[in-house]
């Protein structure tokens, strides 16, 4: 590396010397030039140790003119980045003169420019690119926001709270002023200028207030925002019923802006949304887009409590707001269709992003102790583990005591800025919970791995648990923690069990007796996935097929199901399986399929979510050294002999959901996730059936489900059908860019064998642009995902990934980074492969100058 990075470390937090309790931004709006002019009033901070000299960060911008109490002062001095300036008193009004470049801003961190309009980023550091600020999250302000510019280029002008007034000004030009009472930190601050148009509706709180709701889309994009306005206002409803939190302005806009880096950003009374978390209707959003677009709308809103009106002190907290909002949009979904769905969704996702993350070279704890680049931390961990530990709280808790903590978290932390301590011991508190062993799960990383091991004699049965937390980058030696196990034990004869228990965990190995089983029953544990682990019980295929068939949990039946395949695969991988015991494995999970298939009592939603196959992240995690192509191969394997073996039962059932009229209702939903689960194991079983059975499907459909998952067989396989059915996806849908990018994506992440000339003439394709993160990520992330071809022996699909971390980088280096994680698990991959992923990082880690985002992933990779 060319110098050494600089470690921003947990435990040298320091309270602001300064505080400014109110600002005015001033901003003369123009794409290439924006003049800022920004006001502070500064008081010294009596909790604070600093000298008389305020440090201003800056990030790639210079003071025009500085002044003090009114006048120009020129004793200021920039140390790298961040503006210094002495002070006298206790108090002053210091004010700042910037430009900057939005056009110019391909990072679109900080105000940048989007399709003709003006738009801002600021979580975590992007504020310090439109003025100099102490851009800290513990320093909050009142703002006030003076904009003014072309009124034909930017009809709309935005800030966060309430717009106090308005009016024209010289040649074409209209200004309005915004005020925000809620005092805020920096990153939550937001500005949009553009030619845009509003879905207007109201809501009314629980107190009685109405509030104007908008949401701002560029004309023509009003009809697809009708599903974003509903969840938005079932968000409202169901904070307050849930969790008490109301909303606290008269004024909610949303902005959809198809420039994003993220998802959306929750500015107060302002939420930024990239355009695939807003727009949709039938014929351009899935099912998923539509279930996405409530996940997300929720999450941001519910920020507006906890994130907003309760903050973070330092980055280090990061998982106090989003560990906690992830759970509060959890059970948002979860409440708002089916829980026991939503459930193992949120445990895929955990384990095919969070679990190789705590395996891998960036393995760190939902709080972690250090950085290098803050952008790098909105991981898996901080976001879904941080939001599986909060809801083991609630499992220990019960919902009413959790209740009680939340509402006395809320309460004594109301405008401050806290940490992840000040809620855990608020929750401690309020539930009635003893948690001190429990804040472990903030500090230590890795999957803790339990072992099981069941015994019987006379009427009692034992149950031996241990546990061990994996060694981790800086974390060699770990504790037991507390492991809040459900569990039931299943009379198998009867099928019925005495009742769900709790059992905690919490040494390194512990025996928990339970009697008056004369049979040894079959124990079902982790029920609902009570605790974020992976649970290593060696146990009968038949108490699995039990299971599988019996469960009254339906994450734990899920959880059956997963197993019984899980362990068939690790064996074909490593070779142990013998050809009997492979048709017992593969008769035992047909077994298993059919009564998924013919159980009346389960929906098409659930029926659909029993029948995916573990993802191949999954799998690789079961072993130390992966071998990509062969797990891929196996998984394929299974696949297509489920396909041949159940053809007649797949494709009576896809005849029966294909019967089924298109509407949103969960019947409607789960008979077309039955369709493409069908489709896909006809796919890998009998192709030219399916190859017919998708052409059909496209030409009749009449929703983007539909349509997407008839391209996504055809894409993967061979023919003109194949060119054709791609072909008529991109013109009919030209003009569409959330379309087009399912268009990049469908064919970058098939099973076609030549994906990787796919995607390299896609690269080349008039309608790819390194300069859009939705564009860039339908293309590689699709890549990056596709086993098959990410790890071709050939080394060409790491290669491609290594590219575009280096081209990418200098443009917009928050989005390159994230394509490092993949590259970075070559330690858990084969050697030969291991070798040309090591040797891709080097190549990068050589590049000249290196982003900080990039560095620090690539680094930390190879280390
Ligand atoms: N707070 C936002 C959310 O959780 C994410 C913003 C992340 N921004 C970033 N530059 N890393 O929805
Ligand atoms: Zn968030």
């Amino acid at each position: 590396a060319p110098h050494a990075p600089q470690v921003i470390r947990r435990e040298d937090y320091q309270a602001p010397a300064w505080l400014v309790p109110d600002i005015a931004l001033e901003f003369a709006l123009g794409l290439e030039l924006t003049h800022v002019t920004a006001r502070l009033s500064v008081r010294r901070n009596a909790e604070g140790n600093g000298g008389a000299t305020l440090r201003l960060n800056g990030d790639q911008i210079t003071p025009l003119a500085v002044r003090v109490d009114g006048a120009a002062v020129n004793d200021w001095r920039l140390d790298g980045p961040d503006l210094l300036l002495p002070l006298t008193g206790d108090a002053h009004e210091v004010e700042i003169e910037t430009q900057v470049n939005p056009a110019a801003n391909s990072q679109l961190m900080g105000l940048y420019a989007s399709h003709g309009m003006l738009c801002t980023q600021c979580e975590a550091e992007g504020f310090r690119r439109i003025t100099f600020f102490p851009d800290r999250p513990d320093v909050l302000s009142t703002y006030r926001v003076r904009m003014s510019g072309d009124k034909a280029t930017f009809p709309v002008l935005l800030s966060n709270g309430n717009c106090e007034a308005q009016g024209e000004g010289a040649d074409g030009t209209h200004w309005a002023e915004w005020h925000d009472p809620w005092p805020k930190p920096c990153y939550l601050f937001a500005l949009v200028a553009g030619d845009l148009v509003a879905n207007h509706d109201t809501f009314t709180t629980m107190s009685g207030r109405k509030v104007d709701l908008n949401i701002w889309v560029r004309k023509g994009d009003e009809a697809r925002t009708s599903h974003a306005m509903d969840s938005l206002k079932a968000s409202m409803k169901w904070d307050e019923e849930a969790f008490g939190r109301e909303y606290d302005l008269d004024l909610f806009n949303i902005v959809a802006v198809s420039d994003f880096n993220m998802g959306a950003m929750e500015n107060k009374g302002l939420n930024v949304f990239n355009t695939r978390y807003v727009l949709a209707d039938p014929e351009t959003a899935t099912d998923a887009d539509y279930d996405a677009i409530e996940g997300v709308i929720g999450h941001e809103y519910f920020h507006n409590w906890s994130g907003n009106r309760v903050t973070c002190r330092d980055w280090f907290q990061l998982s106090l707001k989003e560990g906690f909002t992830v759970l509060r949009d959890q059970l948002f979904s979860a409440d708002m269709g089916s829980p026991a769905v939503k459930r193992i969704e949120d445990v895929r996702v955990l384990r095919s992003a969070q679990y190789p993350e705590d395996s891998g070279p960036l393995a760190h704890p939902i709080r972690p102790d250090s950085y290098q680049e803050i952008s790098n931390f909105y991981t898996a961990t901080v976001y879904n583990k941080g939001a599986e530990v909060i809801r083991m709280m609630r499992t220990m808790a019960g919902p009413e005591r959790f209740r009680a903590g939340t509402d006395l978290y809320f309460d004594r932390h109301d405008g401050e800025a806290a940490t992840c301590e000040d809620f855990v011991n608020a929750i401690e508190e309020g539930a009635g919970l003893d948690l001190a062993q429990f804040r472990l799960w903030y500090a230590q990383a890795g999957t803790p791995q339990v072992s099981a091991s069941a015994g019987h004699a006379g009427d009692s049965v034992t149950l031996k648990l241990t546990q061990t937390v994996p060694a981790t980058p800086g974390q060699p030696a770990k504790q037991p923690m507390p492991i809040p196990l459900k569990l039931a034990l299943f009379d198998r004869e009867t099928g019925q069990h005495n009742g769900e228990e709790l059992i905690i965990l919490d040494k390194a190995e512990q025996t928990f007796t339970f009697k008056g089983y004369l049979r040894p029953p079959v124990l079902s544990i982790n029920r609902g996935f009570s605790a974020p682990v992976a649970i290593d019980f060696e146990r009968p295929v038949e108490d699995l097929v039990f299971l599988a068939a019996n469960d009254d949990d339906p994450f734990a039946r899920y959880e059956a199901m997963q197993s019984l395949i899980v362990r068939h695969l690790i064996a074909g991988v490593g070779g142990s399986l013998g050809e009997r015991q492979r048709q017992a494995d593969r008769a035992a999970i047909a077994q298993a399929f059919e009564a998924v298939l013919a159980d009346e009592s389960l929906d098409d939603l659930m029926r659909g979510e029993l029948m995916i196959l573990p993802a191949e992240g999954y799998l690789a995690e079961q072993f130390l050294v992966a071998d990509p192509t062969a797990i891929h191969a196996e998984r394929e394997a299974l696949k297509a002999w489920l396909g041949r073996e159940l053809k007649d039962r797949l494709t009576q059932l896809h005849d029966r959901v294909s019967a089924v009229p298109y509407s949103r209702d969960a019947a409607a939903r789960g008979a077309r996730k039955l369709k493409m689960q069908a489709l896909i194991y006809l796919a890998a079983g009998a192709p030219e059936d399916a190859k017919r059975r998708a052409i059909a499907q496209y030409r009749q459909a009449d929703n983007m489900t539909d349509r997407q998952g008839a391209v996504m067989v055809l894409a993967g396989l061979d023919g003109p059908e194949r060119r054709e059915a791609l072909a008529d996806f991109h013109d009919r849908y030209s003009g569409n860019a959330l379309v087009l990018d399912k268009w990049f994506s469908l064919q970058a992440g098939s099973l076609h064998p030549d994906v990787l000339d796919h995607v390299r003439a896609l690269a080349e394709h008039s309608d790819f642009t390194m300069s859009n993160p939705n564009r860039v990520r339908a293309l590689y992330m699709a890549l990056a995902m596709n086993a098959q071809a990410f790890h071709a022996a050939s080394g060409e699909g790491y290669r491609m990934i290594g590219d575009l971390i280096r081209k990418l980088d200098p443009i917009n280096p928050q989005t390159a980074a994230r394509f490092v994680p993949s590259l970075g698990r070559w330690r858990r991959i084969e050697p030969r492969r291991a070798a040309l992923m090591r040797a891709e990082l080097e190549r990068i880690a050589a590049e000249p100058s290196l982003s900080r985002d990039v560095l620090e992933q690539v680094t930390k990779s190879l280390d």
